[in-house]
């Protein structure tokens, strides 16, 4: 089953609206020949000036985070549909820097994630164990649990609108990456969850795509596997020439 690359840039809380427009216009002829799915997740001030800057290109705007409810006294978040109305396609749900320092579990994951699909947004759903997991043998649990409860009560139907990223927390900004092996076999088992909730077809059309330190000089190898259908980067995507090097791999 050949699914289409998906590569998404998560801007983190880097860059003002002009530093975004900027990065816009420096990227855009870098990686007009592309065949991937390409989209830009920019701090929530961005996405107007962004999205201006990408009217007319196929590279897609999405956002890092939403919250659940459709409107309300709920001082400082943003909902599904204000995204959709910004012009937003995707959404990043659950990175596991929200976990860490925003006490995201995976039961907010699931409802945030059930909030975008119904509002029609894709979104890219954030998994991964933390070093110390790993080290205890726990990987595939972890993973398991991330799936089962993040993605619970979502109908089969809205699984071509959801891509997983595998992100295993040591991996994220430290430089170290997981081997191409390393994440491909996290992947099979994220897939495998996949096949348990949604069914085989549906989970065989599924993006899981790698993120944790995915740069230049190793996205082509990691994006080599069969099972490694993108990237979300992170520090490497702040700069158009590195950013469009990843995408060109
Ligand atoms: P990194 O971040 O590429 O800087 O490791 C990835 C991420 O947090 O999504």
């Amino acid at each position: 089953m050949a699914r289409k690359k998906l590569i998404a840039a998560n801007w983190k809380m880097y860059k003002t609206p002009q530093q975004a427009q900027a990065f816009a216009r420096a990227f855009r002829p870098l990686i007009s020949k592309t065949r991937h799915e390409i989209v830009l997740c920019p701090p929530f001030i961005d996405l107007a000036a962004l999205g201006a800057a990408l009217r007319g290109t196929k590279i897609k705007l999405g956002a890092q985070n939403l919250f659940w409810e459709p409107e309300g006294a709920f001082t400082g978040e943003i909902s599904a549909a204000m995204l959709k109305a910004a012009a937003c396609s995707y959404v990043i749900i659950g990175h596991s820097e929200r976990r860490q320092f925003f006490g995201e579990t995976d039961d907010s994951v699931n409802r945030k994630l059930r909030a975008a699909l119904q509002a029609g947004l894709a979104a890219i759903v954030c998994v991964g164990e933390q070093l110390a997991e790993r080290e205890a043998g726990k990987t595939e649990a972890i993973l398991q649990r991330q799936c089962e409860v993040g993605l619970r009560s979502v109908p089969a139907d809205h699984a071509r609108r959801i891509a997983i990223a595998y992100e295993p927390v040591w991996a994220i900004g430290t430089g170290r990456t997981a081997t191409p092996e390393i994440a491909a076999a996290a992947h099979l088992h994220i897939r495998d969850q996949m096949t348990r909730i949604f069914g085989g077809e549906a989970a065989a059309r599924m993006r899981i795509i790698y993120g944790g330190s995915v740069k230049p000089e190793n996205a082509a190898a990691l994006m080599a596997e069969e099972e490694i259908d993108g990237a979300l980067v992170g520090g490497a995507s702040l700069d158009p020439k590195s950013f469009a090097a990843i995408v060109n791999h």
